[in-house]
């Protein structure tokens, strides 16, 4: 009797982490602690804890005399909705969440588990840093951890969620996985934090300027969402989990559906205005298409001239690219071609299949653009849908001109079904452009110039030349978009492409 009295007082202890005091200090700083974010991120009661006594070994600095249960992170599986998950969940009660090196082989213990048994990582980030008593021992740890973030990355899904301080190089471990979630005003990420900012550059700035979550979702792209508490950002968790495949040798989870796959949408074929330079919202389509409206989206507040997100088609996971003629009229440049090449690359390696709708002008112009390498970053976009083999389905609804035509996952980048719309204009360059540039002789002349631009629109701002050729595979009805894709998609789930053996590609980078 007596022992199994010590288990349970010795599991007590061990729940209590740092103890009451600390726990105080963490909620009052809007904080949930490690055990509490887990219960809310797993299905009730389906947690199962690895390594609860586990306690560092460490006898510098007096460290000995104080070896908490469980290290300073909670380690362990459960379930999302039914569907395995392991989770890392750092305790800032126990000496700052700091990471030591029995605290990193905990981690690593659930990584090789999840590895192993295909499930996705969920790691809960709270921490400040190497456990400084322990010296290189804890940046040991880190790099242990890093190595299995790379081996893990298109085998298993790996998500970050960011809630608390995240410093030095700890932050290249949430960098190396799938998405990051941060927490506004209570979670900030840097390299190098605003002491040693001021020291080197004399920049004054604070923690949460210099890696909080409105910079990471807005300026830095370091990061894919923030939320208003801890709360908000496990269930969104929980919602992304939903709409993926556990690992990469599973097909993406199939959800009962209550929408009708043959829905007509009459009000998309008024979607795009007459006028060619005036906009449309491009996420209306995406919302029209998707079943029960519903759009996850990915990095909402960053590039906001390409959408990326996952919606559901007849209840199965399908990941949507889309221009946004809303923002710079929907033209690429660096960000977006970025933004939208890391998504595409997500989805080709867990076989989640790609809608693209296309709208773009092209690429935007400029020094800036050109300074910083956007040769080097488009690439990125075309690579990255050149090399995607799932199935992949694009609508144009509009313009599709020049290299961004080819890039937008057209037939020349295997694209399974190329659809436009009688809207579509699939050119080299809008007609006013390739007036001036074919017919520069009569410049002078605003007549001729009209007649030259009418002509030029008449021959190629339509979806027909390149039906004719066999770009385009079919011109279809905007209001039969729904049933046209979920048709097509389910044509292709028995799809197979076979790629030359080679080691691993050379994605410009
Ligand atoms: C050991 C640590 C610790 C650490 C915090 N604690 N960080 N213990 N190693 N890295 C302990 C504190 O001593 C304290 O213990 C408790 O955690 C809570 O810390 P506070 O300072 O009271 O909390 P707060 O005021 O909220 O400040 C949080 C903080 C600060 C900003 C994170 O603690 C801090 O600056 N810590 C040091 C951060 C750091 O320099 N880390 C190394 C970074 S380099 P008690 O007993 O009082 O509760 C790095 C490299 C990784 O991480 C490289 C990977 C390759």
């Amino acid at each position: 009797m007596d022992v199994l009295q010590e288990l349970e007082t010795r599991r007590e202890a061990a729940r209590m982490g740092g103890g009451a005091k600390r726990i105080a200090a963490q909620h009052s700083k809007g904080k949930l602690t490690a055990r509490e974010r887990i219960e809310l991120l797993l299905d009730a009661d389906s947690f199962e804890e690895f390594d609860m006594f586990v306690a560092h070994r460490c006898t510098d600095f007096g460290m000995e005399k104080e070896r908490p249960a469980g290290d300073g992170v909670v380690t362990g599986w459960g379930t999302i909705n039914g569907r395995l998950v392991y989770v890392f969940s750092q305790d800032f009660t126990v000496m700052g969440g700091s990471v030591s090196e029995t605290h990193g082989q905990k981690i690593c213990k659930i990584m090789d588990m999840a590895i192993q048994n295909g499930a996705p990582i969920i790691g809960i980030n709270d921490s400040g840093g190497a456990r400084i008593q322990e010296g290189v021992a804890s940046l040991a740890a880190y790099g242990e951890v890093f190595q299995r973030n790379v081996t893990a990355s298109g085998v298993v899904p790996q998500i970050s969620l960011i809630m608390g301080p995240t410093a030095g190089g700890a932050v290249y471990s949430p960098a190396m996985t799938d998405f990051i979630f941060m927490v506004k005003d209570s979670s900030y990420m840097f390299v190098t934090g605003p002491d040693v900012v001021k020291t080197v550059t004399n920049e004054q700035v604070t923690a949460e300027e210099l890696g909080g979550a409105s910079t990471h979702t807005k300026k830095s792209s370091v990061a894919d969402a923030a939320f208003e508490n801890d709360v908000e950002a496990i269930a969104e968790v929980r919602r992304l989990i939903d709409f993926l495949p556990l690992h990469n040798r599973e097909k993406p989870p199939v959800r009962p559906f209550f929408d009708d796959v043959n829905r007509i949408e009459e009000s998309l074929d008024t979607l795009v205005p007459d006028n060619p330079n005036m906009p449309y919202d491009m996420k209306e389509l995406i919302h029209k298409l998707a079943d029960e409206g519903d759009f996850y989206e990915i990095q909402e507040e960053f590039a906001k001239n390409i959408l990326t997100g996952f919606i559901r088609l007849e209840g199965s996971t399908v990941g949507v690219v889309a221009n946004q003629p809303m923002v710079l009229a929907g033209c690429l440049d660096i960000d977006a071609s970025r933004k939208a090449a890391r998504f595409v690359r997500f989805c080709d390696a867990f076989d989640i299949p790609i809608l693209t709708l296309v709208d773009v002008p092209g690429f935007l112009p400029g020094t800036s653009q050109e300074y910083a390498g956007v040769i080097k970053h488009g690439a990125k976009l075309l690579f990255a849908y050149g090399e995607a083999t799932v199935p992949k389905v694009t609508v144009i609804t509009r313009k599709a001109y020049g290299g961004a035509y080819v890039v937008m996952s057209s037939k020349h980048l295997r694209g399974d079904f190329n659809y436009a719309w009688p809207t579509s204009e699939i050119a080299v360059m809008g007609a006013k452009g390739a007036t001036e540039i074919i017919h520069r002789a009569d410049a002078g002349d605003p007549e001729k110039i009209a007649k030259h631009t009418k002509d030029y629109e008449d021959r190629f701002a339509n979806p027909f030349v390149a039906a004719e050729k066999g770009v385009i595979d079919e011109v279809i009805m905007p209001h039969s978009t729904r049933k046209r894709i979920c048709r097509a998609f389910a044509s292709l789930r028995t799809k197979k492409v076979q790629t030359p053996w080679k080691k691993h590609d050379n994605i410009p980078l």
